[in-house]
């Protein structure tokens, strides 16, 4: 049956992703993104849907209800993607993330039940929980946020539960842990310590690098928000994770040897503040949905390592753009800057 779907954070790396999945899955869904354009949004990465009938892009902020307003009208299902989305800046500069994760949630929540939408998918994240001190958290493990980006989506999950509880709006929210692949912004872990090691620069592991992170590719991330969004129950929550936990440093030894790079790379610097030591999930409930991840993860990283390696053109002119966000950074870690090759 045709659908309309909106998806907000579309041209973001999940969002994407997402969209061109949805737009080849289901050749009869039309599918409407909503993205600010933010520094983490970029047009080249929907750029195999541009062209494509079923495909709309409007650029427009979660912030404007005049704007939501309009790009909900006739919308079957909406994914709620668009988030400020990097701890390290939330730390740093807290006020986007609360305007637009809580505050934007708020008015697409708003308009949605207003509107009447079939579906509200809400991706929320597994930091909300805080850090995994022994056990894996299940869906219902108590909320402990510990960065304001945590709290922020924190904020607006229980916005997404009240509007379920309240209005009877058929939320559905997941909670995805650490994802990575191609077109993942490079200030994250993977693609920066990626792009840094392919410039020869120094790769800042925060503390003693031993934190765990549970690591997703995003294909199996996508294909679960597939899964929560047609089968999901509405009111659920889902935790989303390969159930694959690695440490920091287990990762960057593994990008420095597929990338043939020197081990002397690896810079020790001081601990993020408030620093989770590990994320776990308990994943029982959406594989009963019937998912289960699919990839290998030595594969999958090779694969997003290669696609660094070949599309320089895509990084790049980002790493010039953000100087003056790495020049905060690295003052505020004590990173060295400067390059390691001809030392
Ligand atoms: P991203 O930073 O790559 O993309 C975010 C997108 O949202 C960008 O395209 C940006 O332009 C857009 N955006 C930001 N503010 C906006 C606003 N006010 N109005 C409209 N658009 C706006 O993020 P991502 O890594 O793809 O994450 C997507 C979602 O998934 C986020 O909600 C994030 O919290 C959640 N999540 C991410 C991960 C992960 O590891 N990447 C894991 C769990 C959950
Ligand atoms: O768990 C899901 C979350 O994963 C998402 O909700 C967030 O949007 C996403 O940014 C991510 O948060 P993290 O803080 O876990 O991701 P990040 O890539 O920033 O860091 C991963 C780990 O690597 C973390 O323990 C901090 C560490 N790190 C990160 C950077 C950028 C370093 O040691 N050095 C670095 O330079």
């Amino acid at each position: 049956m045709s659908k309309r779907v909106l998806i907000t954070g579309g041209a973001g790396f999940i969002g994407s992703h997402l969209t061109l999945y949805l737009l080849h899955r289901y050749p009869e869904y039309e599918v409407i993104v909503l993205d600010a354009l933010t520094y983490a949004g970029n047009r080249a990465n929907l750029r195999e849907a541009e062209g494509n009938r079923r495909f709309h892009f409007l650029h427009a902020d979660v912030r404007s209800r005049d704007a939501v307003q309009e790009a909900m009208q006739g919308v079957h299902m909406v994914v709620h993607l668009a988030a400020e989305t990097h701890v390290d800046r939330s730390i740093l500069n807290p006020d986007a993330f609360i305007t637009t994760d809580v505050y934007g949630t708020f008015v697409m929540l708003e308009v949605a039940r207003q509107v009447g939408v079939e579906r509200f998918l809400h991706v929320s994240t597994d930091e909300v929980y805080g850090p995994a001190e022994t056990a894996a958290c299940a869906e219902d493990a108590p909320m402990r946020p510990t960065s304001p980006y945590a709290a922020s989506k924190a904020g607006a999950d229980l916005l997404a539960q009240a509007y379920h509880k309240t209005y009877h709006l058929p939320v559905l929210i997941v909670r995805p842990s650490n994802t990575f692949g191609p077109r993942q912004y490079p200030e994250k872990l993977i693609p920066f310590f990626v792009t840094r090691a392919l410039n020869d620069l120094p790769l800042p592991l925060y503390g003693d690098g031993k934190q765990v992170r549970d690591w997703l590719y995003v294909a199996d991330h996508v294909r679960a928000l597939d899964i929560v969004l047609h089968k999901g129950q509405p009111g659920e929550v889902y935790n989303v994770a390969a159930n694959n936990e690695r440490t920091n440093l287990e990762i960057t030894h593994k990008l420095l040897q597929i990338l043939g790079k020197p081990e002397a790379l690896i810079q020790f610097v001081q601990d993020r503040p408030a620093h989770d030591r590990r994320y776990a999930l308990n994943t029982d409930k959406i594989r009963a949905l019937g998912w289960q991840p699919q990839a290998d993860f030595d594969t999958a990283l090779r694969e997003t390592v290669r696609w660094y390696v070949q599309n320089r053109d895509w990084w790049e002119p980002i790493l010039q753009q953000q100087t003056e966000y790495r020049q905060f950074v690295e003052q505020w870690y004590g990173v060295r800057g400067q390059t390691v090759s001809g030392r």
